[in-house]
This record gives structure tokens, C-alpha cells and sequence, in this order.
């Protein structure tokens, strides 16, 4: 660990895990958790929990829980030293410089690329407006892209040379080794040659305005039409959003997600500052997280052709399950956002902006794109369809809304309608958990679900957690499981520093216990204190966990004298480990008629 536990104490208690997640989850409160989606999987009906009381997260679907370190490390990708810098910022505590080499390595080489990209800009834009960038130039204004547009965008040309940028980033003191991590240059037999030639090039900001990467594009029919940098250690493109670093600063909340970078650049150039781009990759669950932090509304405008459609699914189920309000705009004819402003111009465009269609809308449209066919058995399929589609909707007055235009446009009764949707939602309710947590239905889910690490894990971490959460049981528990009786592989760890905590300083939380356990273990962790770590009567509780311990060791070693009975050829010793046999099994009869009894 680099640094001191009370410094990385000090950093989790400034921090309320509820503001923490809040800046990527809905809560609402419920008892004394608040609950919400889960980020870290899919899901509609809300099993994600915090407890600012004792300052953990826990999701009783997928089971992931910790503190809000764990939290910050598994929602942005992070490694602990990183998460705890982004936490200590977030609370305006200093850090000292890391004294990790491998560290402080890559915060260096993150700077130098940052820096280098910033020339490679310059020099690219210096270019544009040099006298090679003419066809640039016009190829940018047929285009209809405005001279501020370009200034704003950093747009630029990479000239037609296999060493333009190197020789010149190079007579500036970049290294080879440094080009190439930054993915500007490639190795030639000569020495570096650059990546990007005879493009077009679009610089790629992150969210606080960094030049990360670059995309360049042709200016011809040739192919690739578009090449970008590859991830770097400043660049990952699953992360980014093409223009976020503009779209946060505009009053609008209303975020317009498209597939290029034209898309964008002729959206801002049009007005619509809050245009961004996934740029082309399939969008991801990180870039929902910054939407969700930014956005009030997210509108997809995708290109209209197939691809398009189904990258739209993708997109909108991610920013469905991540607590997005989306909605879809779909364009005309076929067109991207890009030529449908060029042709139609900025109104036309805002207009179709403020008709996008509701997830509900698009859904059944999807349908009946995919089943066109006139004839009455299409029909009768097409309106199945649409019904599975109804049924699996949240929204009641929004369904019963729908089904009514359905019945008008289709001319099928509102009961016929009604009858198939309400079999489905009936069925649906059979099938889905149960839509609120309740205290109850949640004690009741076997613990074998959880991540158990070995077979002492689960009984001991149960223990531990009681002791957590029950500080005066310390002394009673100590006795009975005296540190070196332990025997889990996670539980272990927990209890040598709970056990050392309670006798230094008479009181810890299970929220500080877990500060330095990776987030697998710190899961582990929680799901016991979650489900298991709260009960009425604590004395009988210890006694039956006491047991189940005794129980799991006198079952290995039975296992382990059978194996050793059949392997021994020594008549003596056989007898001996017979006996020891005998002595095993009555007391576990002895345990079972106490646990009965
Ligand atoms: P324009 O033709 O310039 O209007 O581009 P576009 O944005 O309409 O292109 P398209 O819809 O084909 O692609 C959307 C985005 O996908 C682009 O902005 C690029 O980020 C990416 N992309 C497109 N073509 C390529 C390619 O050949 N290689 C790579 N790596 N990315 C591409
Ligand atoms: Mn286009």
C-alpha cells in the first residue's frame, strides 16, 4: 500500500458513498437504504442498495458490493491508487506525490503523450492553413464546415509525407518510443513514419478537454474512410465521447448521441452544442455513466440504415438499465444527421428533434419494419409482436395509450388487445424477482449464490460480520475463535484486521475493513453483511455459526481419514485411524442432536 491506512481512511470517511454514487445512480430512498438501478448489470426493477449508515453499497442481484472506494474503482474502471486520487480530489484532501514507481511512470508518460498530441494539433492545423492543406481546405468547405467551426473542432491536415509530423515532433525533442506510445507514428525501415497521411484530422478532446487521440479521414473514395489512434495509456476509446468536453458546458440537458464526427461538427455548427459521438465503436456502459451524469434527456440519432437500427437497440437498452430517459429520433429518408441538416437545414432538424419517439414508440416500430406483410397471418404476428412488446413496458398509462392508436390503426378491439397484453404481463410477473425489496425476500435467497472463497469463508465472514456490526460481541466471539483458528482464505484477512482494530481501538466498521481487500473479496464481504450480519438474536446466532464451523472441520476430517484408510497398508495405523474415525463421527451425531434439540 502506498500510503498510510489513516490517510486512506480519512480519504473514504470525506466522502459519503450516497453523493459518490448519486453521480451515477438514481436513489430513492427506501427504510434505511436507498435503493436504485444497478450499474454493474442490466436490469429494470431496482436491486442496488447503499447504506449511509454504514457507508457500503451492496446489489442484491448481481451481489456486488463494497465501500465507496469499490464503488469508484468498479464504475470507472479504476485501480485503487487511482480511485483513491479521483476520491481525494473529490474532497479536496492532498495526496503525496506516489511513491510507487510503476506509478508515478505512467502519470509521466500520460503528460508527455497529452503534451505531444497538443503539438501534433498545432502542427496539424498549421498545416491545414499552409499551402499543402488546400485540397483540405476545400474538401472541409464543400462540406459546408464554417472557419470557426474548424477552429473550434481543431480540425486540421496531415500532410502527404511519410515523416512530416515525426521529423517535426522530433526536431522538438520527442523521443520514437514516445510517438509510438502516443500512436502517431509506426515503425519504418527508417526510422518512425507517421500514422496519419493525407487526412483530414479530427482531434479527439476528453471530457476536460485533453487532445487524447485523433481520427483522420480521406478525402477521396479510398479506404479506410476513417482512421483513429489506438488506445494509448491517455486514450480508451470505450471511455470517451467525441465533443462531451463541449456538450457539459451547455445549458441544454438535452444530449443528442450520433455515430460520426461530422454528425457532431454539423450539429454545434448548426446550434445544437449538445451533439456527441461514440465514433462508430459500439457504445458502451461507461459512456452511459457520463451521459447519466450530464444528461437530463439522451435523444439517439443514429444513421437511419440497418446498422444504424441495431446499434440503436444496443444504445438505448444500455441507457435504459443505467436510468437514462431516452429517446429515439429517427431521419428521413435514410440520411445521417450530418446530410440531413446540409439538405434541410437546422429547423427541419430541431423539429425531428422534438418529435424523437419514446422507447415504446421505437420498439413497436422496429416490429412493424420487421414484419411488413399485409396478409392476415402477418397481421395477426405482427400484433403478437407488438404485444410482447407492451407487456414487457413499464408504464401503464403509456401501454394503455398505445394499445388504443393500435386497435385504431390495426382494427382490433381494445379487448382482444387488452386480453393478450395483460396474459403476458401476467405471465412476466410470474417469471420476473419481485418488483420492490423487501426485507423479507431477501433474507430468504441462499447464500451459496454468493462468491464463497473456501468452505470456512462463508460461516466465519458471517461471524466477522456480526462483529462488525456488533462491536460489544467482541470479547465473547475472540474467545470461541481465537485468531489462528480461522481458516477461510478471505475471512482470514478480514478478521486479523478486525480483531486488531476492536483491540486497539474498541470499535470498527465493516466500511473501513474492507478499504485494502480487492473488489472480489470486498463483494464477499458485504454480500455477508448484507444478508447475513443483522439478526434478532446475536448469542444464538454465534452458537449455531460456532457449530456449522465444527461441523465443516470434523467433515474434512472424516473425508481425510477415509482417504488415507484405504491408502494405508500398515494394519496398525489402520486401526488407529479407525478409532479416530469412531471419535469424529459421534461428535457430529452429538452436534446434530444439539442443533436439533
Ligand atoms: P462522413 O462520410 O465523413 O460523413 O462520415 P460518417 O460519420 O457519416 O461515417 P459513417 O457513418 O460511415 O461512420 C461513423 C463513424 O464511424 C465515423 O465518424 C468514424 O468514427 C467511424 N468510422 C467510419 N468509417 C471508419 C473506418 O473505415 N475505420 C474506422 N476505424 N472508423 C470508421
Ligand atoms: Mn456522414
Amino acid at each position: 500500500m502506498l500510503y498510510s491506512e489513516d490517510l486512506i481512511e480519512e480519504v473514504r470517511i470525506r466522502n459519503d458513498i450516497v453523493g459518490v454514487v448519486s453521480g451515477y445512480v438514481h436513489l430513492e430512498r427506501q427504510g434505511r437504504r436507498m435503493v436504485g438501478l444497478c450499474p454493474f448489470h442490466g436490469e429494470k426493477t431496482p436491486s442496488f442498495s447503499v447504506d449511509a449508515a454504514k457507508q457500503v453499497f451492496y446489489c442484491f442481484g448481481c451481489q456486488k458490493g463494497g465501500n465507496v472506494f469499490h464503488f469508484v474503482m468498479g464504475i470507472e474502471n479504476l485501480e485503487f491508487p487511482e480511485a483513491l486520487r479521483q476520491l481525494a480530489d473529490r474532497a479536496n484532501i492532498t495526496l503525496p506525490e506516489p511513491e510507487d514507481n510503476g506509478e508515478r511512470e505512467l502519470s509521466r508518460q500520460k503528460k508527455e503523450i497529452s503534451a505531444l498530441n497538443r503539438e501534433a494539433a498545432r502542427f496539424f492545423y498549421a498545416s491545414l492553413a499552409g499551402p499543402g492543406g488546400l485540397a483540405a481546405q476545400q474538401y472541409l468547405s464543400r462540406r459546408g464546415l464554417q472557419e470557426k467551426t474548424l477552429r473550434a473542432f481543431g480540425l486540421g491536415y496531415a500532410p502527404d509525407s511519410w515523416d512530416a509530423l515525426c521529423r517535426h515532433l522530433q526536431a522538438k525533442g520527442a523521443s520514437a518510443a514516445l510517438l509510438d506510445a502516443a500512436g502517431l507514428a509506426s515503425s519504418g525501415p527508417h526510422g518512425p513514419i507517421d500514422r496519419f497521411r493525407n487526412r483530414v484530422m479530427f482531434p479527439i478532446f476528453d471530457i476536460r478537454g485533453n487532445i487524447v487521440g485523433f481520427g483522420g479521414r480521406v478525402m477521396d473514395a479510398s479506404n479506410p474512410k476513417y482512421m483513429n489512434s489506438p488506445d494509448t495509456p491517455l486514450y480508451n476509446k470505450s471511455r470517451e465521447l467525441y465533443a462531451m468536453n463541449f456538450a457539459r458546458l451547455s445549458h441544454s440537458k438535452r444530449i443528442v448521441v450520433v455515430e460520426g464526427y461530422m454528425d457532431v461538427i454539423s450539429l454545434h455548427q448548426a446550434g445544437i452544442d449538445t451533439a456527441v459521438a461514440s465514433l462508430g465503436t459500439a457504445f458502451t456502459q461507461q459512456q452511459a455513466w457520463i451521459l447519466k451524469k450530464y444528461a437530463e434527456e439522451v435523444v439517439i440519432a443514429y444513421d437511419a440504415d440497418s446498422a444504424g437500427q441495431n446499434a440503436t437497440l444496443r444504445c438505448m437498452d444500455i441507457l435504459e438499465a443505467s436510468g437514462c430517459s431516452v429517446r429515439i429520433l429517427q431521419i428521413p429518408d435514410g440520411k445521417d444527421p450530418d446530410e440531413y441538416i446540409r439538405n434541410h437545414g437546422d429547423e427541419r432538424f430541431r423539429n425531428l428533434l422534438d418529435h424523437a419517439l419514446s422507447l415504446l414508440e421505437f420498439r413497436l416500430l422496429v416490429q412493424k419494419r420487421a414484419h411488413p406483410g399485409q396478409e392476415v397471418e402477418d397481421r395477426v404476428h405482427l400484433l403478437n409482436k407488438m404485444a410482447d412488446v407492451l407487456a414487457s413496458h413499464g408504464n401503464a398509462i403509456e401501454r394503455e395509450m398505445t394499445m388504443s392508436n393500435i386497435s385504431g390503426e390495426y382494427k382490433v378491439s381494445m379487448d382482444a388487445l387488452k386480453t393478450e397484453v395483460d396474459k403476458r404481463l401476467r405471465k412476466n410477473g410470474r417469471d420476473a424477482p419481485p418488483a420492490r425489496l423487501s426485507t423479507n425476500s431477501l433474507r430468504m435467497r441462499p447464500v451459496s449464490e454468493g462468491p464463497a472463497r473456501n468452505r470456512y469463508d462463508e460461516a466465519e465472514l458471517i461471524l466477522l460480520c456480526l462483529l462488525g456490526n456488533e462491536n460489544r460481541l467482541f470479547e465473547e466471539i475472540s474467545l470461541r475463535l481465537p485468531l489462528e483458528r480461522y481458516r477461510g482464505t478471505v475471512s482470514r484477512v478480514v478478521a486479523e484486521k478486525l480483531y486488531e482494530r476492536l483491540q486497539v481501538r474498541r470499535e470498527a466498521s465493516i466500511a473501513e475493513l474492507v478499504n485494502d481487500l480487492p473488489p472480489d473479496a470486498a463483494s464477499a464481504v458485504i454480500h455477508m453483511a448484507e444478508t447475513r450480519g443483522t439478526v434478532d438474536n446475536a448469542d444464538k446466532a454465534i452458537q449455531d455459526l460456532l457449530r456449522r464451523l465444527e461441523r465443516i472441520a470434523l467433515e474434512d476430517e472424516k473425508q481425510w481419514i477415509l482417504d488415507n484408510i484405504r491408502s494405508e497398508s500398515d494394519g496398525n495405523r489402520r486401526r488407529e485411524l479407525g478409532v479416530d474415525l469412531n471419535r469424529v463421527i459421534a461428535r457430529m451425531s452429538a452436534l446434530q442432536s444439539a442443533n436439533d434439540g
